[in-house]
């Protein structure tokens, strides 16, 4: 299992990312970002649409290159070791890339035997019983719902027991129900000792599913910790006021700059 580091490695990030920077053209999209995402872990990059949160995973996933800065992935550089990276990782995107035509199991039988597992079937079942699939697992793709997809994505995105796994806006587009499903398969994959670097634009998802949460805004990472060190960056006053716990969305809004309601009175 990729849970059995010892516990040298175990102290070291799974992924480390020092002083990102990476720009299209005059756009400067990330501007020094630095992340540390500790080894079983689920780690919430929070941001709004544009912001660069694909940029940030697709560089981490070896897909595009930086222009400045350091990212090591399960001990890999992304720069100069990637074919190391690209074997310690998995990266589901906002769009499930699952076969319609075949079955939810026979998705999974492609997938082990494209990367030589022996057994692929044991691996299908395994996956289908972990994600609440056993039953779909026998049904064409075609027929499922947008939730039951996103699982099955995600299972499939674990064959082969990846020690990290991207996951870019896994929720974006799902119904409420479909959301909560996902959210615990992803739950799921964090107790199988899998660290996961999550994308999301929700501030409830990151709320729902992460260790750590990091904000990125205007090309860099403007807070970076738990959801109680976030909810402590805001004034003890206002917390008075509002007698109850500042959410999220109340330190999201206060640190981006955006107006609250209470403020625009
Ligand atoms: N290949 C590209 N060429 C030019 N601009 C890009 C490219 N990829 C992303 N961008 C721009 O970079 C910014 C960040 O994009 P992205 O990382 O996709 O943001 P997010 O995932 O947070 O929504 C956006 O303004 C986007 O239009
Ligand atoms: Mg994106």
């Amino acid at each position: 299992m990729s849970n059995s580091h010892t516990t040298a490695q175990a102290e070291q990030p799974a992924i480390h990312v020092h002083g990102l920077e990476k720009s299209f053209k005059q756009l400067k999209v990330l501007r020094g970002v630095d992340i540390a995402v500790a080894r079983g872990s689920i780690f919430a990059l929070l941001g709004s649409n544009g912001a660069g949160k694909t940029t940030v995973v697709r560089i981490l996933a070896t897909l595009l290159g930086a222009d400045g800065g350091t990212a090591r992935v399960a001990g890999f550089d992304v720069a100069t070791q990637a074919a190391d990276v690209r074997q310690s990782i998995s990266l589901t995107g906002q769009f499930a890339a699952v076969d319609e035509i075949l079955t939810g199991r026979e998705n999974l039988i492609l997938v082990a035997r494209l990367r030589h597992l022996k057994e692929p079937g044991a691996i299908a079942d395994d996956l289908l019983r972990r994600f609440s699939l056993t039953e779909a697992g026998a049904r064409r793709v075609r027929t499922y719902s947008g939730g039951m997809r996103r699982r099955l994505d995600i299972a499939m995105s674990l064959i082969g027991d990846p020690p990290v796994i991207f996951l870019d806006e896994p929720t974006t587009g799902l119904d409420p129900e479909a959301r909560i499903e996902v959210w615990q398969a992803i739950k799921e994959l964090a107790r199988g000792g899998t660290t996961v670097l999550l994308t999301t634009q929700y501030l409830d998802e990151a709320e729902q599913l992460a260790d750590r949460i990091a904000i990125l805004h205007e090309g860099r990472i403007i807070v970076n910790g738990t959801l109680d060190e976030l909810k402590q960056l805001l004034p003890p006053a206002e917390i008075e006021y509002v007698e109850k716990q500042p959410t999220l969305e109340d330190v999201f809004l206060t640190l981006v700059g955006a107006k609250t309601e209470k403020e625009q009175r």
